[in-house]
């Protein structure tokens, strides 16, 4: 017993940081954290949000991790502005909120630990091919600017080994360009993908990124036809809500998707379909979400194409379960047991309710 009360104090210092202000550039708040056995570690964030365009290029300490550079009405941004000491060792940089339309294709040359960029809130028209090249970057959110055309090797890093997730949400996006093939670069490891709210009439064509996550929410997609998602066998999460227009599903529109685990079709009223051939190939799906799209499958049907389905959202707030009744014990040999999808409201006990769609 006596040893867990010496430890005590010293796993708390252990494991909590402590916070503490450190002198900073005039404007600018620095706040320290510290970890470790007596402080060993310690690593600082640097607030320098709603100064104003003057304010780059700031003086940083040394151990700064993070700079929060958002709402400073800042137009441009160059290597000149992120340079000096502190700046090599940066992991996060926050230029989100700014009145950034360019970004000069070197700007980030020196951040050479970089892992999250946020550049949300600006209105960036383009991006230069490679603009990510010298840091190892896990984040960037390029979500609401005027991007209009983004080629997929614009998020190419040195670091191949670490996944990336990149939001490019709500800016004008009707193309994405494929990586040049025969180019000789790795394809970037874009791992997550927010496309949504986006100008795509198409799927894009996404071959060879190992992507996991994909969303595609509010385009104004028309039809997911064989073959949309040609190459992305290792994706997990779909998202498809809220489509613009009257979007059609054709027959094995989703059958490149075998490792398929969530589909989410939801807000999509006017949603066409071909029947649930629509649903062939999706031997992984657990969770289908086909909430406000009218669509009402018949449940034999679609567990048919669908082995692995647990659970279906129809309708306004409906939820189904699959259920396994097992039939007389002990089974007889080569009956299989009876499975059926059991429906009720979201509001209530989902087991409650007797109707089965
Ligand atoms: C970088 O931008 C600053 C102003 O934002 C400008 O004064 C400077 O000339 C630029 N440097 C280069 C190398 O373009
Ligand atoms: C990107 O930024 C937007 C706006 O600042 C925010 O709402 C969104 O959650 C961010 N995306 C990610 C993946 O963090």
């Amino acid at each position: 017993m006596l040893w867990t009360l010496l430890l005590l104090p010293l796993l708390l210092l252990v494991v909590s940081g402590t916070q503490t202000t450190q002198p900073c550039f005039p404007g600018c708040q620095c706040e320290v954290e510290t970890f470790g056995l007596f402080d060993s570690f310690s690593l600082t964030r640097v607030d320098c949000s709603g100064l104003g365009p003057h304010i780059v290029p700031v003086p940083i300490p040394l151990d700064t991790a993070h700079l929060d550079l958002s709402s400073n009405r800042l137009e441009r941004v160059n290597e000149s502005v992120l340079a000096g000491p502190g700046y090599t060792t940066l992991a996060g940089l926050d230029l989100s909120r700014n009145l950034l339309t360019s970004i000069s294709p070197t700007a980030f040359s020196r951040l050479r630990y970089l892992e999250s960029l946020d550049l949300s809130h600006n209105g960036l028209a383009a991006l230069p091919a490679e603009s990510f090249t010298s840091s190892p970057l896990s984040d960037v959110n390029l979500s609401h600017n005027r991007l209009q055309e983004v080629s997929v090797s614009a998020f190419t890093t040195h670091s191949q080994a670490r996944a990336l997730h990149v939001d490019l949400s709500h800016n004008l996006i009707h193309r994405l360009v494929p990586q040049p093939a025969g180019a000789g670069l790795p394809a970037p490891a874009i791992q997550s993908l927010n496309l949504a709210w986006n100008r795509l009439r198409a799927v894009p064509d996404l071959r060879d990124l190992p992507l996991r996550y994909l969303s595609l929410d509010g385009n104004p997609l028309a039809t997911v036809g064989r073959g949309a998602f040609k190459g992305l066998a290792g994706l997990t999460h779909l998202s498809l809500a809220s489509l613009q227009g009257v979007p059609q599903l054709a027959p094995h529109g989703f059958s490149e998707l075998p490792g398929l685990q969530v589909l989410d079709l939801s807000g999509n009223p006017k949603l066409k379909w071909a029947g649930t051939e629509v649903f062939s190939g999706l031997g992984s799906l657990q969770e289908l979400d086909l909430s406000g799209t009218g669509l009402v499958p018949l449940p034999e049907v679609l567990l048919h194409h669908l082995p692995a389905l647990q659970s279906v959202s129809v309708g306004q707030g409906t939820r189904c379960r699959r259920l396994v009744r097992e039939g007389a014990y002990p089974r007889q040999p080569g009956s299989s047991p009876r499975v059926a999808l059991h429906c009720g409201d979201t509001q209530e006990s989902v087991a409650r309710g007797p109707d089965i769609l």
